[in-house]
């Protein structure tokens, strides 16, 4: 069979963000009114002062990979359950400003009330990850699993880090969205209801998931490429495969090597190397420690003055924790810089210009899923909350 794959064409307005308009693409996107300079020395007055004539009607969510300008001005911090869990617990305000990735922010819209508004300040502020998925490659996946007999048994766990058209796919086909910090507990879930997991976007993740803290063998995982025929694989290997791993990763996470950990044992020693689970599997078991965003603050909360700690995931989170534990030695696992790009677009400017508008009653950036696919991801999203040990919201 002839691989069907074509690269996409690049979009002329890549990173053309605030002056012009893509109506194909989240990416560039129209700031009606304009965005105030980056250089505006009255910014932090201007974010201030929008925020408090706002009041309660608006909740700022602030994801811990945000830039310090941008937490400031957070009411509540978290990973992506934390968030979650926040945002659907907030049904007093009439605005969530989600400082965060579009996947976060369908989320909270998914999670609240028709009549709240969601907005994320900056539209081009998606995933990677969330878009190696798309939602015709996840039917034919699907089509290829019924095809082989194996779809009857097999029950989709969906990272967060995933588009509303996935979540919703999910739901509809019995299955439940994870986040980092509970994938443990949904892949338990679904082996309850199943022999099989098809395991999206995120195949490291799943990987490390069902190898780490499932005790499965690597040979029980498969890796469906969604750029070949048959997902690359045969009947055979899926009638053999407890977990179904998506081809998909973190471009930022992707980039931590064994070498890292190695370089960073050899020049540090007593090093504890502590890493976000989308590392791939070989970086993992090399680490002291894996865990989610949240995870990795509470541990280094909690870590003894005087230690050293090389931590694996997105630079923004590790420089702030460097910073907040001077009496601890905090480093980044890797020798280059490592910013997730697209939670950094939403920066100061562009809070400012959302709040401003919203205290001006425009609306702007909303995010909008719509009716029948909010429904079906709301089912898989409820399906994660009401995991035994998940539910419990956190006191902070
Ligand atoms: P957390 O759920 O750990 O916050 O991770 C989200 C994310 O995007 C990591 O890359
Ligand atoms: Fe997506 Fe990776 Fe950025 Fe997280 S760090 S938002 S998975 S690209």
């Amino acid at each position: 069979m002839p691989n069907t794959f074509t690269e996409p064409e690049p979009s002329p307005l890549l990173l053309l963000l605030g002056v012009g308009e893509d109506p194909l693409s989240e990416r560039g996107v129209d700031c009606p009114g304009g965005l105030p300079a980056p250089s505006d020395p009255d910014l932090v007055e201007r974010a201030a002062a929008a925020k408090e004539a706002l009041g309660d009607r608006a909740f700022i969510l602030g994801h811990h990979y945000q830039r310090d300008e941008v937490i400031a001005f957070a009411d509540v911090t978290g990973d992506s359950f934390k968030l979650a869990q926040k945002a659907a617990a907030r049904p007093e305000s009439e605005f969530i400003v989600f400082c965060g990735v579009h996947f976060m922010a369908e989320s909270a819209d998914i999670l609240t009330s028709d009549d709240q508004i969601v907005v994320l300040p900056d539209m081009a502020a998606g995933c990677s990850m969330a878009d190696m998925a798309a939602a015709d490659q996840v039917e034919a996946a699907w089509r290829t699993l019924e095809a082989a007999g194996v779809a009857d048994v097999t029950i989709p766990v969906t990272y967060m880090n995933s588009t509303a058209a996935i979540k919703a796919f999910t739901g509809e086909h019995g299955g439940t969205i994870c986040t980092s910090s509970n994938a443990e507990q949904s892949l338990r879930w679904a082996f309850e209801h199943g022999e099989k997991v098809l395991f999206l976007p995120d195949q490291h993740l799943g990987r490390n998931t069902a190898v780490l803290d499932l005790g499965m063998d690597l040979a029980d995982c498969v890796v469906f490429d969604p750029h070949k025929p048959g997902g690359g694989l045969t009947a055979q290997e899926l009638a053999q495969a407890r977990m179904i791993l998506w081809r998909g990763h973190c471009s930022v996470h992707g980039r931590f090597t064994e070498q890292s950990v190695d370089e960073i044992r050899e020049k540090v020693p007593g090093v504890n190397v502590l890493v976000h689970p989308e590392c791939r599997h070989e970086v993992v078991l090399k680490a002291d420690y894996v865990g989610s965003t949240e995870y990795i603050i509470k541990t280094l909360a909690a870590a003894e003055p005087g230690t050293s700690w090389a931590i694996g995931t997105e630079l923004n989170l590790v420089r702030r924790l460097a910073e907040q534990h001077p009496d601890k030695r905090i480093m980044f696992l890797d020798r280059t810089i490592c910013y997730c790009s697209t939670m950094n677009r939403i920066d100061l400017p562009h809070l400012v210009w959302a709040l401003e508008s919203l205290v001006e009653d425009r609306v702007v950036n909303q995010i909008v899923v719509d009716p029948e696919t909010a429904r079906w991801a709301r089912v898989a999203l409820d399906r994660m909350l009401a995991l035994p040990g998940v539910g419990a919201t956190p006191s902070d």
